[in-house]
């Protein structure tokens, strides 16, 4: 697992966003892994300046986390009243962008049968020829996507009930200020499996600002727990990094560790 600590929110976006351009530029036809929440907006707008300079996304497929179960994109809604994630997606990345709309996939929070859905997604993702690169946030409560405390570790793409934490969490970030009461808010979601993304071929995972430190430090040097899923990160089979602000890696233990690593791979070019 690579730790990377960068000063600030805006040099932690602009290191992500140049993991994935990375990847974008040697695999034009790669999958894409996305996430919502305010962590990776910076992220995104780093490669929308990165697609103004000529970044090409024409050849890409995206797979996004998670929904809200029972919302879907509204276009006739303006952006701060619909709370989709497909609706957050289209402005906050793939309108700016040259992806295919077609090449993009969010669960469909409106299916009719949503295991069914679940079902489907997981066969579009195998498809697809599996997740390249993952990006993921990390929720106040421990989570990756909507897996909540006590999901298994083997999870795949299902309905979940959302945690108390969560939806306050996601209250104050997004619906407050659409006016939207914490008793409408939705409290299921459709979600990947931690097993659907421990199966993706690089996580990289996000996190700024202090409120994150604690979850951060449980995650990453805390024991391997479903109480925290996120710290499934210790059990990726495949390449791992985490790219943090100094606040969100402020309560490490090991953090000489991770920047010598940082300088070793720098200087071997690994
Ligand atoms: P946030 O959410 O980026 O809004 O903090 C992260 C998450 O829930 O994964």
């Amino acid at each position: 697992m690579d730790v990377i600590i960068r000063e600030n929110y805006e040099e932690m976006s602009r290191c992500a966003a140049e993991i994935i351009a990375e990847l974008v530029r040697s695999k034009p036809n790669c999958v894409l892994g996305l996430a919502t929440g305010s962590t990776p907006i910076g992220t995104y707008k780093e490669l929308i300046r990165m697609h103004k300079e000529g970044l090409d996304f024409s050849g890409i497929k995206t797979f996004n986390l998670d929904e809200y179960l029972g919302i879907g994109i509204d276009l006739k809604k303006p952006y701060d009243q619909d709370q989709s994630y497909a609706r957050f997606m289209h402005e906050e990345l793939f309108k700016n962008i040259n992806i295919k709309k077609e090449n993009t996939h969010v669960p469909d929070g409106l299916a009719k049968e949503p295991e069914k859905h679940c079902q489907w997604y997981e066969g579009e993702i195998k498809k697809a020829g599996g997740i390249d690169l993952q990006l993921l946030g990390i929720g106040g409560d421990g989570h990756w996507a909507f897996n909540e405390p006590g999901s298994s570790l083997s999870s795949r793409t299902r309905v979940e009930p959302l945690n108390k934490q969560t939806i306050d969490d996601n209250y104050e970030s997004f619906y407050k200020k659409a006016g939207v009461k914490k008793e409408e808010m939705p409290h299921f979601a459709i979600t990947m499996g931690i097993g659907t993304i421990l199966e993706s071929r690089h996580a990289v995972m996000l996190a700024n600002g202090k409120k994150k430190a604690e979850v951060i430090a449980r995650a990453l040097e805390g024991a391997l727990t479903c109480q925290i899923t996120a710290s499934a990160i210790q059990l990726h089979p495949g390449k791992t990094t985490v790219v943090l602000d100094k606040e969100a890696a402020s309560e490490l233990k090991n953090i000489e560790h991770y920047k010598h690593v940082e300088r070793l791979k720098e200087e071997y070019k690994l």
